[in-house]
């Protein structure tokens, strides 16, 4: 059974790498002057709309002279103009989702392609070579970062500005719970490492699931209390993909207040993005089984377990949700751009998912 769901994965792996060629882009110090960028959003990501009355950049994020719009009538002045890669990949040829090619295109604006998905969701984006000249996605090397969420310094004012121990930070979070580890899942392939690591792990430790595959959603309100009774949450990426650490970390695992176990790219990537020592990282372990005994172990006892929230003491998370504010981040990275720039291999740049590891 495991010889056969790893030789199925070894054989997709070996069908999906190929060499890619990596367009880094290293953020010049641009000089400060005064931006007056119109970014026009082509259609809004999976169908959901913001409001984009006033001046959202400035009033919201305090970013100014950057002013986002979703009037197609603007099309013709725009500096900027957004395309989400989801609608554009489903779109019908020459529909109202798809590119604008039968228009002039201003010879200085810039497309931008976006996309929060990794690239076993993004399709074949060859078709789309050649036609974009910025990237806004959740990669490091993109011209517009934007992640699901970061690290950022405690606030001054924040809630627990004032502790200065671990012990301290942590407190609050090392309590009895009532469950050793959850995990939510709407799309349960079983030929997904996640899913293996799943089905190990279970078999050694409890583990409440819940999600559209169990026929147990969680609605918004009850998603993070309900992560949060139990002391680890698995989050376990779709796939292995460069920098791709999704929501499953940044909101349901520390969100929640949940240690996350992960798994997804390397440890050293979550080590870059996420705050140090607090994560367990799958691959640390020899195997399935190893893993789980040693959340056994850290949930009994509680010293172990506080140093999984010692980050908390100097850092806190923020997590991005609002597609305005991804949007005013063009404005942030745009005076830092390159003059000139075409993704001609756009498709090698988002590259393939890597295989995973396994565990025997
Ligand atoms: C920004 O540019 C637009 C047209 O490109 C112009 O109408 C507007 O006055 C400018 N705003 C500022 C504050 O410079
Ligand atoms: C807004 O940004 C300006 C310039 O970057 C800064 O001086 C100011 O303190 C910021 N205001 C707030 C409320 O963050
Ligand atoms: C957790 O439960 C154990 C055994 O029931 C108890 O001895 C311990 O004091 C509890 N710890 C906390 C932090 O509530
Ligand atoms: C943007 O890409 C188009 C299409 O390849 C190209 O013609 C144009 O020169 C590029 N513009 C910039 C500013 O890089
Ligand atoms: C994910 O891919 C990276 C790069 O190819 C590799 O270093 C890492 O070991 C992989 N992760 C797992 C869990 O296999």
């Amino acid at each position: 059974m495991h010889t056969s769901v790893s030789k199925l994965l070894t054989l997709f792996c070996l069908l999906s790498i190929s060499t890619y060629l990596l367009h880094l882009a290293p953020p010049p110090t641009p000089p400060p002057r005064p931006l007056n960028l119109s970014i026009l959003l082509w259609t809004w990501p999976f169908g959901r709309s913001y409001s984009l009355e006033g001046d959202p950049c400035r009033q919201m994020y305090n970013i100014t002279g950057c002013f986002l719009s979703d009037d197609r009538s603007a099309f013709a002045t725009a500096d900027v103009v957004v395309f989400h890669h989801h609608e554009l990949r489903w779109a019908p040829p020459s529909s109202s989702r798809s590119l604008p090619l039968h228009l002039p295109r201003p010879p200085s604006q810039r497309w931008a392609w976006m996309s929060l998905e990794p690239p076993v969701n993004s399709g074949d984006l060859r078709p789309f070579n050649g036609l974009f000249n910025l990237t806004v996605s959740y990669r490091r090397d993109a011209d517009v970062p934007i992640p699901y969420g970061r690290t950022v310094p405690r606030s001054a004012g924040g809630r627990r500005g004032d502790d200065d121990d671990d012990a301290a930070a942590a407190a609050p979070l090392v309590r009895n719970r009532s469950c050793l580890a959850s995990w939510v899942v709407s799309r349960y392939k079983p030929t997904q490492a996640r899913a293996e690591v799943f089905r190990r792990l279970r078999r050694r430790v409890p583990v409440e699931v819940y999600g559209r595959w169990v026929q147990k959603p969680l609605a918004e309100d009850r998603l993070l209390p309900t992560i949060a009774r139990c002391y680890f949450y698995l989050a376990l990426e779709n796939s292995n993909a460069t920098d791709y650490i999704s929501e499953k970390l940044w909101r349901n695992g520390l969100g929640a207040g949940a240690v996350p176990v992960v798994l997804g790219p390397s440890r050293a990537t979550y080590e870059a993005l996420a705050p140090r020592g607090s994560f367990i990282h799958v691959e640390d372990f020899g195997s399935v089984e190893a893993l789980a005994d040693h959340l056994r172990r850290v949930a009994s006892d509680g010293e172990e377990y506080g140093k999984y929230f010692g980050w908390r003491r100097t850092q806190e998370v923020k997590t991005y949700g609002d597609w305005r504010e991804r949007l005013c981040q063009i404005c942030v990275r745009y005076p830092g751009l390159p003059r000139h720039k075409v993704y001609h291999h756009l498709d090698a740049w988002l590259g393939g998912p890597s295989c995973f590891r396994f565990f025997y």
